[in-house]
C-alpha cells in the first residue's frame, strides 16, 4: 500500500514531474498513565519529524498504533478487545498496526504471535526506532521488533507534541527500581533513571513561553529523581521559579523515602500546589511487608503526620485489595487507617496477579474473586462518603480555579481544578474567560467527586 502523490512544480522552469511518497496518516490510541500520554507525545513529536501526519479519524488512517499499558488485567483486555476491532481495517484497508508501551513489552513476542496482524511492535525504550519500523512495514511489509530496555534512554531533547493547552506533563525520570512484589513497572519500564535538569528546565521554559500554566512532573517514583548534584526538591523548586508557570505538581512520591526537603517546597512555594498523591496500597504491616513497600503503617502515619504539619495539603492514595493472603483482619487495618487518614480521594484497585513478578512467583492469588470485588466496593462506598463530606466543608469559599476547557457533560461550562486537584464545573457567563486562566469561584454546592459553583 504505497501512496504516492505527483507534485507539479508551478515554475516554468522545472518541467518535471517529481514523485514524492505521500504523507501517512497516523491515528493513535493511548492507553495507562500520565507517563503513557507523556510518551505518546514524544512518539508523536517524532513520527511529524519523519513526515507523518496525525489524524484523529481511525478510518482514514494508513497507521494505528496503540499504546498500552499491563498493570492488570482489565488493561490487557481492553487492549486486546481494541485490537479485535482493528482487524477489519487490516482486512479492508491494508492499515499498518503498531502496539507501543508496556503490554508490548511485557509481552514481546508472545503479542507478535497470537496477533498475526500486529506489524509493529515497540515497548517504552524503543520509540526512536518506530519511524524506521513503521516505513519498512508500510513499504515491504516487513514486521518489526524493538523491545529492548536501556539503561540510558530519557528521550532527552524530544520535545513533545502537546495537545493541552494548559496542563503539560513532564517526564523527569523513567523507569522504576522498587520492585514492589505486585507490580509489572519494573519489567516494562525497566531501571531507574532521571534525566538531565537542564533538558527538563529548557522545556519547561519553552512550555511557559508557549502559554502552559501548569507542569506535572511525572515519574513511577519521582522523589528518587537525581542527577549529579540536583535531587526532586532542588528541580521542582526550580521548575515553579519559571515566569508564568502558575502551578507544578508531580506524581507519584513514594512514601518510603519522601524528603522533608520536598514537603517544605510545598508547603513554601507559592506555585507548587499543596496536594500530594500518596499511595499507600494496604494498611496492614503483614501485607506491606509482602507487597515489598518498603514502610510500616506506622512509618506511613508519621509521613502524614509530618505533611499535616506544614498545612492543609489534602492527600490522595492508591489501595489494592485482596492482595494474597489478605486477611478479613488485614483487610479492616486499610479500612481504619484510610478512615483516619481521610484521604480527598483513593483509587481502589482490586489485587490483579502480573505474570513473572515476584508475588506471581512467591505468593498463591488466594482471595476470592468475590471478596476482592466486595472489599473494592466496600472502600469506593467509603471513601466516596469522606469525599463528598470533604468537599462540603468547600460550599460557602472561594476557591482559585485553573480554567481548563470545556466540561466533560456540557459545551456550557467550564471545567478546572483546584489547587488541592478538586475538579470544579461551572456555567459559562463572561465570555472573556479562557483556558489557563485562574479564577476565583463561589463554591455552591459538590458531590463526591465535582464541586459547582460560580465566578466569585
Ligand atoms: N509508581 C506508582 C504506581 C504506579 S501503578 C507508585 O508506586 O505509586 C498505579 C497503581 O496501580 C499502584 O499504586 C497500585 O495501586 C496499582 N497496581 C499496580 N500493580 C497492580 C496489580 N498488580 N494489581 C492491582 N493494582 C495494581
Ligand atoms: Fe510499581 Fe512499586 Fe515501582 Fe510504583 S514504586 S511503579 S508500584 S514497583
Ligand atoms: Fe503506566 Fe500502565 Fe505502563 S500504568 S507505566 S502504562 S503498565
Amino acid at each position: 500500500m504505497i501512496h504516492q502523490e505527483l507534485i507539479r512544480p508551478s515554475s516554468l522552469h522545472s518541467p518535471i514531474q517529481v514523485a514524492r511518497p505521500k504523507s501517512y496518516q497516523v491515528y493513535m490510541e493511548t492507553f495507562g498513565c500520565q507517563m503513557n500520554e507523556y510518551d505518546s507525545e514524544l512518539v508523536h513529536a517524532m513520527l511529524k519529524a519523519q513526515g507523518f501526519n496525525f489524524t484523529d479519524q481511525s478510518d482514514q488512517a494508513d497507521v494505528i498504533l496503540l499504546n498500552t499499558c499491563a498493570i492488570r488485567e482489565n488493561a490487557h483486555n481492553r487492549v486486546y478487545g481494541h485490537l479485535g476491532k482493528l482487524k477489519s481495517h487490516k482486512k479492508d484497508r491494508g492499515v499498518v498496526i503498531g502496539v507501543l508501551g508496556c503490554m508490548a513489552q511485557n509481552l514481546k513476542k508472545e503479542l507478535l504471535d497470537s496477533q498475526p496482524f500486529i506489524d509493529v511492535l515497540v515497548g517504552p525504550d524503543g520509540y526512536r526506532q518506530l519511524p524506521d519500523l513503521l516505513t519498512t512495514a508500510i513499504h515491504t511489509q516487513t514486521r518489526g521488533l524493538s523491545v529492548d530496555l536501556s539503561e540510558y534512554e530519557t528521550y532527552d531533547q524530544i520535545i513533545p507534541e502537546r495537545v493541552s493547552g494548559v496542563n503539560a506533563w513532564i517526564a523527569v525520570m523513567r523507569g522504576c527500581d522498587n520492585f514492589c512484589t505486585f507490580c509489572v513497572v519494573p519489567y516494562t519500564r525497566g531501571r531507574e533513571r532521571s534525566r538531565d535538569p537542564e533538558g527538563i528546565l529548557i522545556e519547561a521554559q519553552g512550555l511557559a513561553e508557549r502559554g502552559f500554566k501548569q507542569i506535572t512532573l511525572l515519574g513511577q517514583n519521582v522523589n528518587s529523581f537525581q542527577f549529579e548534584n540536583w535531587d526532586f526538591a532542588k528541580l521542582v523548586t526550580a521548575v515553579a521559579d519559571i515566569q508564568g508557570i502558575e502551578r507544578v505538581r508531580f506524581m507519584s512520591p513514594h512514601p518510603k523515602d519522601f524528603p522533608p526537603a520536598l514537603l517544605d517546597t510545598v508547603a513554601q512555594h507559592p506555585n507548587v500546589c499543596s496536594q500530594i498523591h500518596l499511595p499507600l496500597q494496604s494498611g496492614s504491616d503483614r501485607v506491606l511487608e509482602a507487597m515489598g513497600r518498603g514502610y510500616t503503617r506506622k512509618e506511613y502515619l508519621q509521613l502524614v503526620e509530618a505533611i499535616r504539619c506544614r498545612g492543609d495539603i489534602p492527600l490522595t492514595t492508591d489501595i489494592i485489595c485482596g492482595f494474597c493472603g489478605e486477611t478479613d483482619g488485614e483487610f479492616q487495618e486499610t479500612v481504619r487507617l484510610m478512615e483516619e487518614v481521610g484521604y480527598h480521594a483513593a483509587y481502589v484497585f482490586k489485587y490483579s496477579e502480573r505474570k513473572n513478578t515476584i508475588a506471581a512467583r512467591k505468593f498463591p492469588d488466594d482471595v476470592p474473586e468475590a471478596t476482592k470485588t466486595e472489599r473494592v466496593a466496600q472502600l469506593i462506598e467509603m471513601q466516596k462518603n469522606i469525599s463528598l463530606k470533604t468537599n462540603r466543608t468547600l460550599i460557602g469559599q472561594t476557591v482559585r480555579v485553573l480554567v481548563e476547557g470545556d466540561a466533560k457533560k456540557s459545551s456550557q461550562q467550564w471545567v478546572g481544578h483546584t489547587e488541592g486537584n478538586v475538579t470544579v464545573v461551572w456555567d459559562k457567563s463572561s465570555p472573556s474567560t479562557q483556558p489557563g486562566e485562574l479564577l476565583p469561584i463561589l463554591v455552591e454546592d459538590a458531590s463526591a467527586s465535582t464541586l459547582f459553583g460560580r465566578p466569585a
